[in-house]
């Protein structure tokens, strides 16, 4: 099977100093990336910058900003056919308005910066790329998890969406253990209690598989 991943962050730039982003490291979305390719399976992965090792193997598409990300993903679909997408990055979700040509200096007390949304990257699987394969989101949630991830699993079309906690320390960004709620279409949620990244990961191919295999269509 041919999966498509992102991983990592998002910059989007301010100056040419400076820039918006948050704390992923990339962990994760390189962890499927590799459970992926062990299992013998074809990895193209979109990943923001980050300084993980790519994995043997594994196609990579560098990007920095949301925009290049969603640019990417749109591409990839259209040159070649993907049976699972696994959207593991953690988009900036606003940017900038405009980017400053030259640094920006510090002339006043305060500075208020006037931000845009940026492209919705998982929201435009089904209604923009026209994705048909399995779609797995990631919910980054504060508060109310599973809640929150079944409205995004509803709201983007996906089978499947991996909660994880970021107010946690030791799970989330960052670290190398992750602890999450698989929220599935059909309503039911599985909880993974806190493992390696790279454990959890090789549970989520596996169960991207099993998946998959119950969506084909059944040949006489
Ligand atoms: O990278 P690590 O340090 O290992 O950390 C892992 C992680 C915490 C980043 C990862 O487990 C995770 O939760 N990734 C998703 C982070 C996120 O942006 O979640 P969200 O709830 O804001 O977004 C929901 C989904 O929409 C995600 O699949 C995200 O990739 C996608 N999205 C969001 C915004 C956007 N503009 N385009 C998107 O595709």
């Amino acid at each position: 099977m041919h999966f498509l991943i992102t991983a990592g962050p998002t910059r989007e730039p301010l100056d040419p100093v400076r820039y918006l982003t948050n704390r992923s490291s990339g962990k994760m979305g390189y962890a499927l990336a590799e459970a992926a390719v062990r299992a013998a399976h074809q990895v193209t992965l979109i990943s923001g910058p980050v300084s993980q090792s790519v994995p043997d193997g594994v196609r990579l598409i560098p990007v920095e900003t949301a925009q290049q990300m969603w640019e990417s993903t749109r591409n990839a679909l259209a040159s070649q056919s993907y049976d699972v997408a696994i959207l593991a990055a953690a988009v900036a979700d606003y940017r900038p308005i405009s980017i400053q040509a030259q640094k920006i200096k510090k002339e006043s007390e305060s500075l208020t910066l006037e931000l845009e949304r940026t492209p919705d990257i998982l929201g435009s699987m089904r209604t923009v790329f026209g994705f048909k394969g399995l779609l797995v989101g990631f919910a980054a949630e504060t508060e109310n998890l599973t809640g929150n991830a079944f409205l995004k699993l509803q709201r983007k079309g996906c089978d499947l969406v991996v909660a994880n906690d970021v107010s946690r320390k030791d799970t989330g960004f960052d670290s190398d253990d992750n602890e999450v709620v698989l929220c599935h279409a059909g309503g039911t949620s599985e909880p993974i209690l806190k493992t390696s990244k790279r454990e959890l990961a090789v549970v989520i191919v596996e169960k991207c598989i099993q998946l998959k295999a119950s969506q084909l269509p059944v040949v006489d």
